[in-house]
């Protein structure tokens, strides 16, 4: 029929297929992203639905960062733990909204450790402004317990990492690995499946000319930022670069895969790692820009071989095409900043 794929590739049968590639795998990382897509599907359904069935604006108390908790952001951390507990895959998890790392019941216990931020970009909920969830998965490295210190792996260990996009369509982004690639799965309403719509996306060493950053704090950025954000703004040769900053990592770590350009969450004195968490924010964003061919870095160091220390800690971040990110570093060096 007309427009009808009658063979599709969704996100379940491509999991499925890289799976037979590894002849020793158990089907555990298959059922752990299953029950992870569950999640997502009914996140994206309350994120529809939120002003209609009342939930928009705050739940009444804070998180761990001290951060009014919204009432979604409750349903989606709720929806990722139960999901993932009944995938009998994972043994541990540590999401944004959670004090201490989440055990799973010993019945239930799987090999994979799963970090997230249920959802993110919390401050564009109420104005319909894309919203995402970001995950990272580990294996347990460990023989004994499942305890805080499998959860604090460096991100060049991650296992498989991704984002879902609740924009003006519901899209998941995810890597196995560098062989493997980055693939972005589009949700079919229709079919209520993820259809792998923009398979292997890669980022050339130049994309767009697009540079994202909260502008707002300028006064807070060390010389090197200040004097990249000017060059792009006052070029000496060519066109200045356009800005574009939605606010929500996902949203301006999506566009910056797709068009290029870089993504920035700064230090500031103040925050002297910025905003952003290693686990579930940095780390997993980190992994998929570098296995689609774009560079993500402190301005000192690679993220992801940032060794964790406690389970919500924060990282600088600039990522995105590599020619973009190698001038900060560039800079980093040029104005003596180790950070
Ligand atoms: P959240 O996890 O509480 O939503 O905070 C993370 C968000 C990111 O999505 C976004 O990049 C950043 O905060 C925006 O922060 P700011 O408002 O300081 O620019
Ligand atoms: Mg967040």
């Amino acid at each position: 029929m007309a427009g009808i794929d009658t063979n599709c590739m969704t996100l379940t049968r491509f999991v499925l297929e890289e799976q037979k590639k590894h002849p020793h795998a158990t089907g555990d990382l298959t059922m752990l992203l299953q029950s992870l897509l569950t999640a997502v599907k009914a996140v994206q359904t309350a994120v529809r639905r939120a002003g209609i069935a009342n939930l928009y604006g705050f739940q009444g108390t804070t998180n761990v960062q001290g951060e009014e908790v919204k009432k979604l952001d409750v349903l989606a951390n709720d929806c990722f733990i139960n999901m993932l507990k009944s995938s009998y895959s994972t043994c541990l998890m540590v999401s944004e909204e959670n004090e201490d790392v989440i055990e799973v019941e010993t019945e239930q216990q799987g090999k994979y450790i799963v970090t997230f931020d249920p959802l993110d970009g919390s401050s564009n909920i109420d104005c319909l402004v894309s919203i995402g969830s970001i995950f990272g998965i580990y294996r347990k490295i460990s023989n004994e317990t499942p305890s805080i210190k499998d959860a604090l792996q460096c991100g060049t260990e991650l296992v498989c990492a991704g984002y879902a996009l609740y924009g003006s369509a519901t899209m998941v982004v995810i890597s196995l690995g560098k062989e493997s690639g980055v693939h972005g799965f589009m949700l079919d309403p229709s079919l209520g499946e993820f259809v792998l719509t923009h398979p292997k996306i890669t980022m050339a060493p130049k994309g767009k000319s697009i540079y994202s950053l909260n502008e707002g704090y300028a006064s807070t950025w060390n010389e090197a930022v200040k004097e990249y954000v000017n060059n792009k703004k006052f070029p000496q040769n060519g066109k200045s670069y356009s800005s574009r900053y939605v606010g929500s990592m996902v949203a301006d770590v999506h566009r910056t895969l797709v068009y290029g350009g870089i993504f920035m969450y700064p230090p500031s004195a103040s925050s002297p790692k910025g905003k952003l968490r290693l686990l579930y924010e940095a780390n997993p964003m980190a992994f998929i820009i570098e296995n689609a061919g774009g560079l993500a870095s402190t301005g000192s160091g690679r993220i992801l071989e940032i060794q964790p220390t406690k389970i919500h800690e924060r990282a600088p971040v600039f990522l995105g095409s590599a020619d973009e990110v190698n001038e900060i570093i560039a800079l980093y060096k040029k104005h003596n900043i180790t950070q």
